[in-house]
């Protein structure tokens, strides 16, 4: 039994003002399919679990609602709400515990709810295999991704030996193999992320994973055993409300992945695009080194801009600008230097600090 978990209690401060905390990034629809990022994502995750029936989705309580109306046919026990953001640790935590109560021998998937994935079937081969390898060794299966550029918000995979036990068993369509991880490091600075691409043999984190519902929760007994004792009794006992603000705030990579000497990982290409920040509209609307524009826009003498109103009527016009962000919405007008985008969500901290 294959349980897919989708993660969507980020608040996607990258992509504001556009993504806001009342509607963060995995809510909206950024291309012209009618689907946001988190019904694409429950979409893709319906074909290999047979059904939407089967696909769990974990987010915050604030955003309970958005995700039932946006998922209609999903049932609504297959939604885990926390009371509060703890980041994804805690998520992953508290869908492995709720999923083990019924279910202690399935394999759980865990998928980031705004990533966009261009080259569906590779996708779904690539999960097949991991399902397999999961099953058959009990490792904590990540799937990595080539990376391109020494990009600092993502985790580094470095790839070891070849696994024994399923890995080799590349007979049939499937020749996906998966690899020993010797070393996983979380959001790496600058200069590390070039080290690790000179040296070669790393692949970046997709933020997807698959193991067994045992070794996950193995994996936090070991490395987070607090944590795992707190959220574990909270739900035998019915108190995850009272307890979960006292769960450390902490992510799944840093908490397990870069601690577990079980991880294994799967090099892969499917069109992954983590839609990180501004400049992921670029790929995402085919448009690399011409301007970017959803809604009006005139520019004269304007090149490599990316511009975005909400409102159709609205007309941004540009003269002699290069690579430039511009985004107006009702209530805010947005202009930053296309190197200047990760340096966004600086910003709305700030804005909430004093508002
Ligand atoms: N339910 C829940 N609760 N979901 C959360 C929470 C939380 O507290 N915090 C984040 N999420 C969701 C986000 O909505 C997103 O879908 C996913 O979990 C990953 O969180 P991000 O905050 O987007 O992580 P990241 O992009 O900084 O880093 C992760 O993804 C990279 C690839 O995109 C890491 O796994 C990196 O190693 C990886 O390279
Ligand atoms: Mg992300």
């Amino acid at each position: 039994l294959f349980i897919p978990v989708v993660l969507a209690g980020g608040s996607g401060e990258r992509f504001w003002p556009l993504s806001r905390k009342s509607k963060p990034k995995q809510f909206l629809t950024l291309d012209d399919t009618g689907r946001s990022l988190l019904q694409a994502t429950v979409d893709r995750l319906s074909i290999v679990s047979g059904s939407a029936d089967s696909v769990m989705v974990v987010t915050g309580n604030e955003y309970r609602s958005q995700v039932l109306d946006q998922l209609p046919e999903m049932p609504v026990e297959n939604l885990i709400v926390e009371p509060l953001a703890r980041d994804t640790a805690p998520a992953v935590l508290y869908a492995a515990l709720r999923i083990a109560r019924d279910q202690p021998d399935a394999v759980m998937g865990v998928f980031p709810a705004d990533h966009r994935i261009t080259d569906v079937d590779t996708y779904l081969k690539v999960i097949e295999r991991a399902i397999l390898i999961a099953r058959q060794t009990e490792q904590l299966v990540t799937i990595g991704i080539t990376p391109t550029f020494p990009a600092t918000g993502y985790g580094y995979i470095q790839q070891g030996a070849a696994l024994r036990g399923g890995a080799q068993d590349t007979t049939g369509e499937n020749i996906f193999a998966a690899y020993h991880v010797s070393r996983f490091a979380e959001k790496p600075t600058q200069e590390t992320a070039q080290q690790f691409l000179d040296e070669g043999g790393y692949s970046w984190n997709s933020g997807m994973f698959i193991w067994t519902v045992k070794a996950i929760l193995q994996a936090f007994e070991k490395h987070q055993p607090e944590m795992y004792q707190q959220l574990s009794q909270a739900v035998e006992k019915r108190t995850v409300k009272q307890v979960f603000p006292e769960l450390e705030k902490i992510s799944i990579d840093y908490a397990i992945l870069e601690k577990s000497g079980h991880v294994a990982v799967i090099p892969a290409e499917f069109g992954w695009d983590d839609l990180g920040d501004w400049n992921a509209l670029e790929r995402l609307l085919k448009a690399e080194g011409e301007n970017v524009s959803v809604g009006r826009h005139v520019g004269l003498d304007t090149g490599g801009a990316i511009l975005y109103t909400t409102n159709g009527d609205d007309l941004i016009v540009t003269i002699g600008l290069e690579d430039v962000v511009i985004v107006r919405t009702s209530e805010v007008t947005l202009v930053v230097r296309k190197d200047r985008t990760q340096d966004i969500k600086k910003v709305v901290r700030q804005l909430k600090a004093h508002p």
